[in-house]
């Protein structure tokens, strides 16, 4: 061990000599499983980061909530125990409201729309509250698709919805939708589900089609209502402390890379949601509702966005928006 290795374990940092190349290895936490469109691109990503960089960055994926539910990653990103996260913006929304507006109920009906909202500089605004609330710095947003209702029993009208519990990712906004018409929204982290559905602890869930076919979901709850409720977005972040001991090259560099892999997440998502839509009315047993508007939950969207405007001046600014598309 030279002298200069041992002084710098015993500080705990790394002491680069001047001009010396540093490599490092950056953390990456997410939620979602090896085969989502996700992990894909942030396998990507590592690929386009070392190519950038000569080889001098990469990234290490901890898929499936390895490192704890979506709040514990953004505690560790907080802390700099964990370098950089793919989180939800449903998870994002506990700390910073204004995320909400991207949950609004029938913001937009088609995943197209849903890309055009997260691609403006009125959404992209929003990250800039981040570092401040999170401790983290959001780079770019994607999405995961719209949000379909998956359930265990058939569905008529939103009163065969009273009372069930509907499995949601954890959200104050999304737990208020489903409470507004009435539903029993049972929070609950994406790896848990598979499990709940298949011992009837839940009654139904509000899903994407990716995970719907990802998890085989429909083997338990069968019919799918096409709703469209929602869009599901993410944030690609890094955490403020990490990010604090890049230098500007380093940060044009990752910052760059991982706004081109959002942008082919999000291009991905668009281009295949209609497919996977037919390739669950092939699936065995699923029984499919198609095109139910906000007009089947009544005036769920004038009562979500009366509380919920109040929070945030951005269900105004993202309606206004999407009225002009
Ligand atoms: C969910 O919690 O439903 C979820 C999270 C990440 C990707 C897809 C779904």
């Amino acid at each position: 061990m030279t002298f200069r290795s041992i002084l710098a374990a015993g500080l705990g940092v790394s002491l680069a000599l001047p001009g010396a190349v540093q490599a490092r290895e950056f953390r990456l936490g997410l939620i979602t499983p090896p085969v989502h469109v996700w992990n894909q691109e942030v396998a990507a990503l590592s690929e386009t980061l070392q190519e950038v960089s000569d080889g001098r960055l990469s990234i290490v994926a901890f898929p499936s909530g390895q490192l704890g539910p979506e709040s514990d990653m953004l505690q560790q990103l907080q802390t700099g125990a964990l370098d950089m996260a793919w989180l939800t913006t449903a998870e994002l929304t506990f700390r910073v409201p204004d995320l909400a507006a991207l949950h609004a109920p029938f913001l937009v009906d088609n995943i197209a729309d849903a890309a055009r909202v997260l691609r403006s500089d009125e959404a992209r605004v929003i990250l800039e509250g981040l570092p401040r609330a999170t401790g983290t710095v959001g780079l770019c947003y994607a999405l995961t698709g719209m949000r379909q209702m998956l359930t265990r029993s058939p569905i008529a009208s939103a009163a065969d919805l009273s009372g069930k519990r509907i499995r949601i990712t954890p959200a104050p906004p999304i737990s208020d939708f489903f409470q507004m018409f009435g539903a029993a929204p049972a929070p609950m982290a994406l790896p848990a589900i598979y499990d709940a559905l298949a011992n009837a602890q839940i009654d139904g869930l509000d899903m994407d089609y990716e995970s719907i076919i990802n998890f085989r979901y429909y083997e338990h709850a069968p019919h799918l209502l096409e709703t469209n409720h929602h869009m599901f977005g993410m944030v690609a972040l890094v955490s403020a402390r990490v990010w604090a001991t890049l230098d500007e090259g380093d940060r044009a560099l990752i910052a760059e890379a991982t706004q081109q892999h959002c942008d082919r997440t999000i291009d991905r998502f668009v281009e295949e949601e209609a497919g996977k839509l037919d390739r669950l009315r092939e699936a065995e047993g699923i029984v499919i509702t198609e095109g139910v508007g906000p007009e089947f939950f009544g005036d769920i969207v004038e009562r979500w966005d009366a509380v919920w405007g109040e929070r945030t001046p951005y269900v105004a600014r993202l309606r206004a928006l999407v009225a002009e598309f």
